[in-house]
């Protein structure tokens, strides 16, 4: 598996580097397939990227299709919701056609549904042929400080999860929405991953899942099949880690 660690004075400086990286990755998928096909994270960390890139017209959006990683099960319009957020602070800045874009369905629907309803606008998107998993180009991600990515959350059935792509999920913490997520099946089969992480409270968690080759963390289970992993970290995230 290839890994690569890069360490940034701050989040600005990540999201800078993190558009870079993104431009150059759209390039490269279009040449190759005529499109760019992207999961997007919520959370608060990956903000600045959005802004940043919500900024640049230029950039394919015509022929870049964006899914998202994981979703509470409320309303495009409540704060909590991931695409909702994206929605806000990037798609509605940016001229491109609906069709490129698909949201996690939350209306009308049960969360068992709409995981399933996901799974397959994913494949129709995505697919090769019918037992074929998809391939993302680009898959961001974001990191809990117990260890959980996208909403797959330590000790959970879900992370044994083998041939489905996108799950129903309730969180262990009774006190959080119930989630939709793609499953590690879907994510380790991404051309690229990327974990962005910032602040001291993520130090702990980044240290086991880049050192500890053991650990059972949701984070640490990101492997991708054929991919590149790569870590995009500030230096309070990035501060307990040995290999740099
Ligand atoms: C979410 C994502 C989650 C997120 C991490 C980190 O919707 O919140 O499921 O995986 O990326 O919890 O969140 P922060 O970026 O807010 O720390």
């Amino acid at each position: 598996m290839e890994k690569e660690i890069n360490i940034f004075k701050d989040i600005e400086e990540i999201a800078e580097h993190a558009v870079e990286i993104w431009t150059g990755h759209a390039e490269k998928s279009i040449k190759k397939s005529g499109r760019f096909t992207v999961a997007l994270s919520g959370g608060s960390t990956p903000i600045a990227l959005y802004e940043k890139l919500s900024k640049v017209p230029t950039l394919p959006w015509d022929r870049t299709g964006i899914f998202i990683v994981d979703e509470r099960f409320v309303p495009y319009e409540s704060n909590e919701s991931n695409f909702g957020m994206i929605r806000r602070v990037l798609l509605k800045h940016l001229s491109i056609p609906d069709k490129n874009i698909h949201p996690i369905p939350t209306l009308n629907l049960s969360p068992q549904d709409a995981a399933i309803e996901y799974e397959h606008e994913v494949r129709e998107h995505l697919m090769l042929s019918n037992d074929d998993i998809p391939i993302f180009d680009l898959i961001l991600l974001g990191l809990g400080d117990d260890g959980h990515t996208a909403s797959l959350f330590p000790g959970t059935p879900a992370l044994k999860e083998a041939s489905r792509l996108s799950l129903f999920v309730e969180p262990p913490d009774k006190t959080k929405k119930t989630r939709i997520s793609i499953t590690l099946t879907l994510i380790n089969n991404a051309r690229n991953l990327i974990f962005i992480a910032a602040g001291k409270n993520k130090a702990p968690v980044i240290k086991e899942i880049i050192e500890d080759k053991s650990s059972t963390l949701p984070a640490a289970m990101v492997r991708p099949r054929k991919g590149k992993l790569l870590f995009l970290l500030d230096k309070d995230a990035a501060s307990l880690i040995n290999i740099k």
